[in-house]
Order: C-alpha cells, then sequence, then structure tokens
C-alpha cells in the first residue's frame, strides 16, 4: 500500500508513533523514525531531534533526504509538562517542521497530524487560534500569559489549533497534490495516558467511563497508514475521528440527539 514511499514519523520512539512507524514500514514504505528518544527498537533510519526547538529541527531537515511523500506528525507532549514546552512541541514545531519540509515534498505527498479528541472545542476558541497562526519558537511565553493558556488548556488549545490549521491547509498546496489531514483519538493506552487522567481529572474520567476501553496504538495506526496513502487521496483538511464513537457521543448528548 505504501511501497516506495519515504514516510518520516515523528514520536517514533513510543506509542501512536512507534506503532505507525512498524505498520508503515511493514507495508512497504522506507521509514525515517524522529524522535528526542531513540527508540528502543528502531524502524527504518533513526533521526534524533527535539521538535520544540528550531535549530533542531533545522538539522533535522538538513539530514532529511530530498524526496519525502509522507509526514506523520505523531511526537506531542501531555499536559503534564509546562504549557510552553507543550505549545512549542505539539503546534509551534510540528508546524514549523511541516513547512520547511515543503520543498523536500513530493507532488501527491501526505502530511497527517495527530491530534484529540480534546481539540473538539476549538470552534469556542478561534480568535486565540487565529492569533496563533504566526506564533513563533520565542513568542510562546508572551502568548500563553496574553491568552491564558497554563495548565491543561495548554494540551486543549495545541489540538484545538492543530485541528483548524490542517483545515486551513486543505487547499494550500492543492497544486502540488499535497495533502493534509489530522486524526482525532480519544483516550488510548500509551505512557500518556496517565497523565491526561492525572491532569484532566473528571472530565477524563467521564470519558473513560462511557467508553468500553481506551483505544491501542495498534487501533490507530491503521487510520494514519491510510491517510498516507494514495487511497485516501479525496481526503482533504479532514479531521478523522479514531476514538471509538466519542465525538459522536459528545456531539449528541450536546445537541440533545
Ligand atoms: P507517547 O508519550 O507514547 O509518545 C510520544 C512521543 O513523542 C514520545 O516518543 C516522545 O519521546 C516524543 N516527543 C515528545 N517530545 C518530543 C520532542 N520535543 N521532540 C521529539 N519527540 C518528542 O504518547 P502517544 O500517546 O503515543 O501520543 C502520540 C500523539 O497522540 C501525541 O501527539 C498525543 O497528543 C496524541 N494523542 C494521544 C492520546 C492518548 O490518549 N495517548 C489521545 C489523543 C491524542
Amino acid at each position: 500500500m505504501l511501497g516506495s514511499k519515504t514516510i518520516i514519523v515523528t514520536g517514533a520512539a513510543s506509542g501512536i508513533g512507534a506503532e505507525t512507524a512498524a505498520l508503515v514500514a511493514s507495508l512497504g514504505a522506507n521509514v525515517i523514525s524522529v524522535d528526542i528518544n531513540r527508540p528502543a527498537l528502531v524502524v527504518g533510519d533513526f533521526i534524533q531531534a527535539d521538535l520544540s526547538d528550531r535549530r533542531s529541527i533545522d538539522r533535522l531537515v538538513a539530514a532529511l533526504p530530498s524526496r519525502v511523500d509522507g509526514l506523520a506528525n505523531i511526537a506531542g507532549l501531555p499536559p503534564t509538562f509546562p504549557a510552553e514546552a507543550v505549545l512549542r512541541v505539539n503546534l509551534v514545531g510540528l508546524k514549523y517542521l511541516t513547512l520547511q519540509l515543503l520543498s523536500k515534498f513530493s507532488d501527491g505527498a501526505s502530511i497527517v497530524n495527530l491530534a484529540s479528541l480534546a481539540g473538539l472545542g476549538w470552534r469556542e476558541a478561534t480568535q486565540s487560534i487565529e492569533a496563533s497562526t504566526t506564533l513563533d519558537f520565542d513568542d510562546v511565553p508572551e502568548f500563553c500569559k496574553v491568552h491564558n493558556i497554563e495548565g491543561p488548556r495548554s494540551y486543549f488549545f495545541s489540538k484545538e489549533a492543530l485541528i483548524v490549521w490542517t483545515m486551513q491547509n486543505r487547499w494550500t498546496w492543492r497544486d502540488r497534490g499535497i495533502r493534509i489531514n489530522a486524526v482525532s483519538p480519544g483516550p488510548v493506552d500509551t505512557p500518556i495516558l496517565k497523565d491526561f487522567l492525572e491532569t484532566l481529572g473528571a472530565r477524563a474520567e467521564e470519558d473513560m467511563a462511557t467508553m468500553d476501553r481506551p483505544a491501542t496504538p495498534k487501533d490507530i495506526a491503521p487510520v494514519v497508514a491510510f491517510l498516507l496513502s494514495d487511497g485516501a487521496r479525496w481526503i482533504r483538511g479532514s479531521n478523522i475521528h479514531a476514538d471509538g464513537g466519542m465525538y459522536s457521543h459528545v456531539q449528541c448528548q450536546t445537541h440533545g440527539l
């Protein structure tokens, strides 16, 4: 399904990223695994990079091959980390890496952003999201202050803004056939699930109580792999809910349906 494609997977040392790297390699892709930590089991080539740091991303981009057919932006920090770090990794660094790679993307390349059910409230945050359009690494502390982004809000905001950025770029690179989409899981059983339960408290517990089980990385990786494939060519600027029905559940509850 992905034969002869060169695909970069960030966050490849753990959880959803590790599973995605293994799956896309098994589907024939030439994988380049990227993470701040070295994976216990390296899939394809590994390049160490800190995606919260512009210079580290610049070094990564320079080390990548001149032709890239897919980018799975999966690296992310949970809300137990300081708000500024969460915004840098989950939003600013992700966008910067993606934009820096444009000259290396082949025609028809696919970008997949790991968002979250936590981003579902983006409609209530459009003003701050709009203000974050040009947000740079150095401006993050001031931005957090001005927009009251502290504690777990950093995580919600990073995913809300990522979903909006994905939609906004539905046609930006259409002349080259480059697509961008997002995948939004609900709770997934990875090392950061406990961080979510810790920080998001009642809200996360309620979510978990309505679910039959949390997802595993194996429930999410195939969705990412499909979006990376040519079979998904008509999916553009979409946010695919891979959450066992949680998004629909919340919508029906909210609208009394
Ligand atoms: P994980 O903690 O297992 O994996 C995240 C990976 O990102 C780790 O390997 C980590 O080293 C890497 N990373 C963190 N900071 C980095 C940096 N500065 N530079 C490079 N790599 C860095 O977490 P998981 O659950 O696999 O999360 C993957 C993505 O899925 C994240 O974006 C997360 O927000 C999202 N997600 C996770 C959910 C969950 O319940 N686990 C639910 C919804 C979305």
